[in-house]
């Protein structure tokens, strides 16, 4: 009798949890946590919101995308794992954001000078260079889907730059790329890696005194608030990889899977659209708050960047990988040639 009662409750608890784990996908919705650490008023932002909208038209509701925005959720390196957990089953961290985790070679964008438009930073990551960048995530549990744009990076500080010599001993805040640490040590800055989350903070109260980042950044995080120079050197570019849990999106059925590739690859070309027009309005409106003064370098200055920061290419070699380097050299031009 005990053993027949035993033997039931075995057999209906199985029951249940194969039921469960069978229709894991089939309840409605499906809830794709998307985490971030940036304003929705970016390109990112709105990028992420984009998805959210289509993914939940072409599911039918099947879907539901919750987006965490500002690191509301998780700071930079704790997503990263959160990802890798399945706490979140999709973020779009900064592409300098993955050498820390050991895919070292994402650091190639991170170089100075490397991509004089969009255009050339669009051949990379829409061509084989992208793809087998996303390769090298698979082992990691993690899965790429699509590059996102931002834009190229400015400086800033509470003193006035103009040329690489005044950088010399001020405490900058960077992402945690070891390409970024050699840019900024090349121009005699201390670097400091910090959560984005915390840089306004950090330049308010003189922690740091200065960072680089793209406008659209800056402006949506009110830096422009706390910091009284910028020079727009462009000297650099932040965009993102959008990830996913590579387990949770394998498990998804067809079905769910069609129209989810389907809003991803819209919503990419909507991010991507909206990235330069976001960046200029972001730019004009830090201009037009005269809260800081943001200075474009002469030809003779800008040229004087480029000749401090250019050497960071060759420093770095090894650890971005040989392979990567010149495989984007190739698509782009070598910037020091
Ligand atoms: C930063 O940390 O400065 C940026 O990567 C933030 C972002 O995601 O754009």
């Amino acid at each position: 009798m005990t053993i027949h009662r035993r033997g039931f409750v075995f057999a209906a608890t199985m029951g249940l949890a194969l039921g469960v784990a069978g229709s894991a996908f089939a309840q409605n919705p499906v809830i794709i946590k998307f985490s971030h650490v940036v304003a929705p008023n970016t390109p990112k932002g709105k990028g992420a919101d984009k998805f959210k909208e289509l993914a939940e038209k072409y599911t039918g509701g099947k879907v539901k995308v919750e987006v965490y925005p500002n690191s509301q959720l998780y700071k930079d390196k704790e997503e990263l794992e959160a990802l890798q957990l399945g706490s979140v089953q999709m973020l779009a961290p900064s592409l300098a954001k993955f050498g820390p985790l050991g895919a070292r070679e994402f650091e190639v964008f991170d170089l100075p000078f490397l991509f004089k438009d969009r255009a050339a930073l669009q051949k990379v990551t829409k061509g084989e260079v992208g793809k087998k960048l996303f390769d090298k995530l698979s082992d990691k549990g993690i899965t790429g889907l699509a590059y996102w744009d931002n834009g190229f990076k400015i400086l800033s500080a509470n003193k006035p730059i103009r040329l690489p010599t005044d950088m010399q001993g001020l405490k900058v805040r960077i992402q945690s790329s070891k390409v970024l640490d050699a840019q900024m040590r090349a121009v005699g800055a201390i670097p400091q890696v910090m959560a984005f989350s915390e840089v306004y903070q950090a330049l308010s109260t003189g922690v740091v005194d200065g960072e680089e980042n793209t406008p659209s950044n800056k402006f949506t995080q009110k830096m422009h608030e706390v910091q009284k120079h910028m020079l727009a050197t462009n000297h650099g570019y932040i965009g993102y990889a959008v990830i996913v849990n590579k387990k949770f999106w394998d498990g998804l059925p067809a079905d769910l899977r069609a129209p989810l590739d389907k809003a991803m690859l819209e919503a990419t070309d909507y991010a991507n659209d909206i990235s330069t027009k976001e960046n200029d309005e972001a730019l004009a409106a830090m201009k037009a708050s005269g809260k800081t003064e943001i200075t474009t370098p002469t030809p003779d200055e800008y040229k004087a960047w480029v000749k401090a920061m250019l050497p960071v290419h060759q420093e770095v070699a090894n650890r971005v990988g040989a392979q990567t380097l010149e495989a984007v050299y190739a698509v782009v031009g070598d910037p020091r040639k």
